[in-house]
Order: structure tokens, then C-alpha cells, then sequence
């Protein structure tokens, strides 16, 4: 069997190179228009940092794993045909600033409509607004009446950081098709025996093509949900003592509750919650339901002001004023484990700095200084100040340096290497007093406090 996904990103990639990987009887290619991004992946240096990654590919790759630019090679030769490009939240017109942009969605349905010779399976990996599916087919069959299409839901439940263990054993996979007719049938089978060989099959789910579509906007909205009613409870424990850990682990023994997804932090980031919590808001809208609507969005609006109410306590803590201090940050990603800074939190809280004049060094072990200055490059009307500020955004190459004759070190992202390292060292290099704000809560707050920090956590 010949299969292939348009779209080498975070998704495309590992997803690819893991059913590569695990069936070594299918052809698998991976095509993207962006090239460098395909070289990266024919390279030693892949370009997604991910735990096992390597391994995986290097295993599959040459072998029956193919990354190229070839699109529409790929697509003429392939039974299954994955589309796994980005949605990102539009950003012009009608539904800005919500509804997803399903322009590139749409340029792979056309494409694959023109160049398609044959009957071919098409498998949204992407992640959609319900009905999508509908639109892809009439685009399909209306370009191209000659070859049936079937158009599958396989949306992918990946968490970045840990994709390569999500991939290799996922909770479940979901697989949305219309069973009614005999071909949808057998496209859903088909699919399904792929991931059959390794994945047990009562973890493979299938559904109704609108249910599967919906399921993955709900998986991550109840999932971000949790984050935010958290992270509400870090400033109500704030207020009156309590500790949101402490809280968090009491309310997580309740089986009902569970223990996942209620570490309190600076705010949730990374390419989807905002954006799947935004794609479902305008289709409640969409659809009349504005209780809803509104409903959904609290959630976006609470990781806003926990991000906000975060860089104000740095500079209400250090006097009121943060001008020409010093300000070492410590993790730039959206979390630990990727290189991935899209919608990372510390974009925003660094930028809140910027504006108030601090001047930041910045470490993340993985990010690249190119990626930090571009998601610290200017956002027109949102903050212009920082175009003359770029002088003050340092990036340093460790920890140490960061800190140097730094007034307060600001903990974004939890790297397991923060909490291992010589925070006496890190003291002793600052100016005193020593302002440590853990956006993590990570570090041992009363290790802190012995050495000499004035320390502050979330929740705390
Ligand atoms: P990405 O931006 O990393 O990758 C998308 C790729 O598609 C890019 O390399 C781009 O060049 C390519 N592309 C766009 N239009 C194309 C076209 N017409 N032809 C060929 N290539 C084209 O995005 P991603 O993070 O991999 O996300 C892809 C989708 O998966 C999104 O819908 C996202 O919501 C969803 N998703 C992402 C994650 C995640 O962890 N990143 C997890 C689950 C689902
Ligand atoms: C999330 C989902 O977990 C995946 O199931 C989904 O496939 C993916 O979105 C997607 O659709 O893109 P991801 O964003 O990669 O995965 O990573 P998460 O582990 O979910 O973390 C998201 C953000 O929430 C990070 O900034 C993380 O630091 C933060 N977070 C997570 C918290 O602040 N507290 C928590 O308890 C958990």
C-alpha cells in the first residue's frame, strides 16, 4: 500500500514516520511546499525537536518513509492521501481573530482533486471545523467527477513533548466515516487495519464524520478548560493562603476529578488550545448558541489574565518599576521538551516586560536566539514599543549568564534542568535583593528562601 501526507510539520512528520515505522509493508511519503523544511527532514538535524523522534525515522526513513517536495508525485501515487496542514485562526475578514483559515485545507483538496487519477481515500488530520469534511468532498467531486473519494476524520490527540509515546500508544485513535454506504465502509477498514498494526483495536474508535470533527475541538477546549479553572483557583489561593498545589492535589485524588491537567501555571500556550477554543466559539456563534459561545471563550479570557496578572506582579514586586532592570528568563518554549514557541506564554509575558523598559537575557535550552527575537519582533498595534527595544533583549547560551547581575530570574517554561540547577551560584551572581517569580512551580520555594531569594510562585 502506497500512502501519503501533505503537511512535514509538528503533526505530519512524527505521525508519518510513526506508521513508517510500524508497518514496514506501507509506502509512506511525506510532501510539503516549504523545502527547507523537507531538507531538515532528509537532514541529520531534524525540524522537530522531539524525545525518540530520531530514532524513529532514522529507523524508517529511506526505508519505506520518503520526505520530498514532489505533492502532487505524491498524491498520484497514493491509496490514502493524509491532510495534515495548519489551521490557523484567521486573521482577516469575516471571522478574524476565530474562525480557522481553511485556505491551505482547501489548496490540498484542490490539488489533490486536480491531480488525483484514481479513487482516493483522503484523511483529515488536520484539525477542523465540524463539516469540514462536507466541503472537501464537494470540492472533490466537483473538480473531479471522473474518481470517487471518500473523505475520512482521523484527528490527532499528540501532545508535543511527548508525541513519540502518544504516537506509539495512544489512549485512542478516533476515526470518523460514513458507514452508511459500502465504500464508506471500506475506506473507515482501511484505515482502521493501518493503525491495527500496532494499536489494539478496542482503542481504535470510529464515529460519524461531524462527531469525530467535533470531538477533537472538545478534547482540547475541556482539556485548556481545566488549565484555566486551575489557574482561576492560583489567584483565589493568592488572595487567602491556601496552595494551589496542595488544593490541586487534594481535588485530583477525587477518581472522578483525576490528577491530569491541573498543574497551575503562567497560562497554557502552544499552536492549538487558543486557537480549537476560538474555532468552537465562532461555530457556537455560528450556529445561534451564544451561552455557549461565551461559555468557551471564558476559558481563553481566564489564560489571558493569568498571563497578564503574572508580568504585574514582577513589577509591582520589583518596586513598581522593571526600567533598565535586569531580567533573566529562564525557558522560552510553550513547554518543556519542544522547541515549539508557537502562543508560548513566555511571547506574551516577555513582551508585557518590554513594554514596562526591563531588559531581558533569556534561556531556553532548545529555542534557537532566531526564534526568540522573531516571536519577540514587533506585532503591529499590539507592540510597537518593542521595535526600539530589541537592544534590550539579550540571549544568553546557559542559566548562568542569564542570571548574571540580573534583578529577579523568571521561571517560563518547567525544563527538568531548572530545578537542578546551583541556585546558590545563581544568587550569589545578582543584585540584591534577589527576586525569584517560579511561573512553574517548579522549584522549591523554601530552598529559595534559605539562600536569600525574595520568592514567588503561582498559587502560592
Ligand atoms: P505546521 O505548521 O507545523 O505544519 C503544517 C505544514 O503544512 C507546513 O510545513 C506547511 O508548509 C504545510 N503546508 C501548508 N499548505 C500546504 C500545501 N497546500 N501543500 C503542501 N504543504 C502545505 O502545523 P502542525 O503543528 O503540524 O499542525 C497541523 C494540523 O494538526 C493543524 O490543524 C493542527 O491544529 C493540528 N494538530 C496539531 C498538533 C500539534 O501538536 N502541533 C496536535 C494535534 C493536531
Ligand atoms: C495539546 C493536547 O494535549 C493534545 O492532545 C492535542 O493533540 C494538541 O494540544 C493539539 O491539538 O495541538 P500540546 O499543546 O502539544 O497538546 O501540549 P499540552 O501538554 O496539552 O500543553 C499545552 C499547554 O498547557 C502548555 O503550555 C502547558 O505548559 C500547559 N499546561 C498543561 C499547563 O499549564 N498545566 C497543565 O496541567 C498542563
Amino acid at each position: 500500500m502506497k500512502i501519503c501526507c501533505v503537511g512535514a510539520g509538528y503533526v505530519g512528520g512524527p505521525t508519518m514516520a510513526m506508521i513508517a515505522y510500524k508497518c514496514p509493508g506501507i509506502e509512506v511519503r511525506v510532501v510539503d511546499v516549504d523545502s527547507d523544511r523537507i531538507a531538515a527532514w532528509n537532514s541529520e538535524t531534524l525540524p522537530v525537536f522531539e524525545p525518540g523522534l530520531d530514532d524513529v525515522v532514522l529507523k524508517a526513513r529511506g526505508r519505506n518513509l520518503f520526505f520530498s517536495t514532489d505533492v502532487d508525485g505524491a498524491i498520484r501515487d497514493s491509496e490514502i492521501i493524509f491532510v495534515s496542514v495548519n489551521t490557523p485562526t484567521k486573521t482577516y475578514g469575516m471571522g478574524a481573530n476565530r474562525a480557522a483559515d481553511l485556505r491551505f485545507v482547501e489548496a490540498c483538496a484542490r490539488r489533490i482533486a486536480e491531480v488525483a487519477q484514481d479513487p482516493k481515500i483522503v484523511v483529515e488530520k488536520s484539525t477542523l471545523p465540524v463539516r469540514t469534511a462536507e466541503s472537501i468532498s464537494r470540492i472533490l467531486h466537483g473538480t473531479n467527477s471522473r474518481n470517487g473519494f471518500q473523505i475520512l476524520s482521523n484527528p490527532e490527540f499528540l501532545a508535543e513533548g511527548t508525541a513519540i509515546k502518544n504516537l506509539e500508544d495512544p489512549d485512542r485513535v478516533l476515526i470518523g466515516g460514513e458507514s452508511s454506504d459500502a465504500e464508506g465502509k471500506e475506506a473507515v477498514e482501511k484505515l482502521v487495519s493501518i493503525y491495527a498494526q500496532w494499536i489494539p483495536r478496542d482503542r481504535i474508535l470510529t464515529t460519524n464524520t461531524w462527531s469525530s470533527e467535533l470531538s477533537k475541538l472538545t478534547a482540547n477546549a475541556f482539556l485548556a478548560q481545566r488549565i484555566s479553572s486551575i489557574n482561576s483557583i492560583s489567584a483565589v489561593c493568592e488572595a487567602t493562603g491556601a496552595d494551589v498545589d496542595e488544593v490541586a492535589y487534594a481535588i485530583g485524588k477525587d477518581s472522578r476529578i483525576g490528577p491530569k491537567f491541573l498543574q497551575a501555571s503562567v497560562g497554557f500556550g502552544g499552536s492549538c488550545f487558543k486557537k480549537d477554543i476560538l474555532n468552537l466559539v465562532y461555530l457556537c456563534d455560528y450556529f445561534g448558541l451564544p451561552e455557549v459561545a461565551q461559555y468557551w471563550e471564558q476559558v481563553v479570557r481566564m489564560n489571558d489574565w493569568q498571563k497578564r496578572r503574572f508580568s504585574e506582579r514582577i513589577v509591582k514586586v520589583l518596586f513598581n518599576t522593571v526600567a533598565d532592570k535586569k531580567l533573566a528568563i529562564l525557558g522560552f518554549s510553550f513547554k518543556k521538551d519542544t522547541n515549539d514557541t508557537r502562543e508560548s506564554p513566555a511571547i506574551d509575558i516577555c513582551r508585557a516586560l518590554l513594554e514596562e523598559k526591563a531588559g531581558l537575557s533569556i534561556y531556553d535550552p532548545r529555542v534557537t536566539k532566531e526564534q526568540i527575537k522573531a516571536g519577540l519582533s514587533p506585532v503591529k498595534g499590539v507592540s510597537e514599543s518593542t521595535a526600539q527595544d530589541d537592544h534590550r533583549i539579550q540571549v544568553a547560551s546557559d542559566p548562568y549568564q542569564a542570571a548574571d547581575g540580573a534583578h529577579a530570574l523568571v521561571v517560563l517554561t518547567e525544563w527538568d534542568e531548572f530545578v537542578r540547577l546551583d541556585y546558590d551560584r545563581i544568587y550569589q551572581s545578582m543584585k540584591r535583593p534577589a527576586f525569584a517569580f517560579d511561573g512553574r512551580n517548579i522549584l522549591n520555594q523554601s530552598e529559595l528562601r534559605q539562600i536569600g531569594f525574595e520568592s514567588y510562585a503561582i498559587g502560592r
